[in-house]
C-alpha cells in the first residue's frame, strides 16, 4: 500500500531545505566549488568519473557516467532499485574486478590518478576506498580480531600494543567503543544488528582509508541504531571522503552533502542536496524525489 507520509515528511523538510538554500545560494564561491561546502576545500575532487560505462557481459548497466566528487563531503546516490548505484559504488575500489564478465570503460580517478591503469596495486586501492555494506558482515572472530584483521593482514601495527591502540581509536571513531570496551573477546556475532553495522564501519576505518562507500548501510536497522549511523556519518565526514547508497529520501537529505540521481543506468542530475531536493533541474528528479515512481 502507498505510504503517503513519507512524500508529506519530505515537502515539510524541503521547505526547510528551501529556506536553507536560500540564505546561502547569495554567497560568491570560489571556482568550481559546491556552493554551501567549505570554502577552504581544494577545488580538486577526490573521485573524478568521466564517460565511464560499465558492462556486465554483453550487458551495458551504466552508460556514460560523468561525476566529481567532493573530497570530505558526503554524496548521496539515490534511484530506483536495478538502477546500478551499487555496481557505480563497486567501480570506485575495483570489487567488480572479482565479477566475471563486468567491465569498465572511460576514466574513473582518485586523487588524478587512474585506478584502473595496469600498475594500480588493487589491495592498495581497497584499502584506500573502504566499503560497508548493507547486510553487516562480520567475520566470525571476536570483536577485537574484526577490526585487527585488516591491520594484521597489512602489517600496519608493529606491536601488541600499537595494534590495540588502533583497535581502540577505530572502534571509537566508530562509536562503538562504549558499548563494547569489556567484551572485546566476545564473538562480534552476539552482538546486534545495528552494533554489528558499527564493527563493519570501525573494521573499515582501521585501515585509514580515505574513501568510504556505504551501501545502504543503515537500511536494514531500526530508527534508533539508523540514527546512530547518521550521526557517525556526519563526524566522519571531516575525515573521510564518504559515498553512500540509499533508498530512504529522508536520510539522503540528512546525510549528504551532494546528491546524484541515477535512472536506469544513467546518471540523470547531481548537485548540492538541498537543490536536488527542492529544485532540481529534471522533471524526473523531481518526481523520484517526491515519490511519484520508484
Ligand atoms: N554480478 C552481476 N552480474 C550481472 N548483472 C548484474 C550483476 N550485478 C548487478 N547486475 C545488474 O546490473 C544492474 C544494476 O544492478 P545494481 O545492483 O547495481 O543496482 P542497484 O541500483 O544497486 O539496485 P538496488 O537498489 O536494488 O540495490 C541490474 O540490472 C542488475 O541485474
Ligand atoms: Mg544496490
Amino acid at each position: 500500500m502507498y505510504d503517503y507520509r513519507g512524500p508529506m515528511v519530505l515537502y515539510a523538510f524541503a521547505a526547510a531545505l528551501v529556506q536553507a538554500a536560500r540564505s546561502v545560494s547569495a554567497e560568491p564561491q570560489p571556482p568550481g566549488a559546491v556552493p554551501g561546502l567549505p570554502s577552504a576545500e581544494p577545488a580538486s575532487p577526490k573521485i573524478d568519473v568521466s564517460g565511464a560505462h560499465v558492462f556486465y557481459g554483453a550487458h551495458r548497466v551504466l552508460e556514460n557516467i560523468t561525476l566529481a566528487v567532493r573530497p570530505h563531503a558526503v554524496t548521496a546516490l539515490i534511484g530506483p532499485s536495478g538502477c546500478g548505484k551499487s555496481t557505480f559504488l563497486r567501480s570506485l575500489n575495483r570489487m567488480n574486478d572479482i565479477v566475471p564478465g563486468a567491465r569498465v570503460e572511460g576514466s574513473i580517478r582518485i586523487d588524478n590518478q587512474d585506478i584502473y591503469a595496469a600498475a594500480v596495486d588493487v589491495v592498495d586501492l581497497r584499502r584506500r576506498v573502504g566499503m560497508v555494506f548493507q547486510k553487516s558482515n562480520p567475520f566470525p572472530k571476536s570483536i577485537f580480531d574484526n577490526v585487527a584483521y585488516g591491520l594484521r593482514i597489512n602489517r600496519m601495527t608493529r606491536s601488541r600494543v600499537e595494534l590495540g591502540g588502533r583497535v581502540e581509536a577505530s572502534l571509537k571513531a566508530a562509536a562503538l567503543w562504549e558499548e563494547v570496551r569489556d567484551r572485546l573477546h566476545a564473538s562480534a556475532l552476539s552482538l546486534s544488528g545495528g552494533q554489528q553495522q558499527r564493527l563493519c564501519i570501525a573494521r573499515a576505518l582501521a585501515v585509514e582509508p580515505e574513501i568510504l562507500l556505504m551501501d545502504e548501510p543503515a537500511s536494514a536497522l531500526d530508527p534508533i541504531a539508523t540514527q546512530r549511523i547518521e550521526e557517525l556519518i556526519y563526524d566522519l565526514k571531516s575525515r573521510y571522503t564518504i559515498v553512500i547508497v540509499t533508498h530512504n529520501m529522508q536520510q539522503a537529505a540528512r546525510v549528504s552533502d551532494v546528491t546524484a540521481f541515477f535512472w536506469l543506468g544513467k546518471l540523470v542530475e547531481s548537485g548540492r542536496t538541498d537543490k536536488i531536493f527542492t529544485a532540481p533541474s529534471e522533471k524526473l528528479t523531481e518526481d523520484y524525489v517526491t515519490g511519484r515512481f520508484g
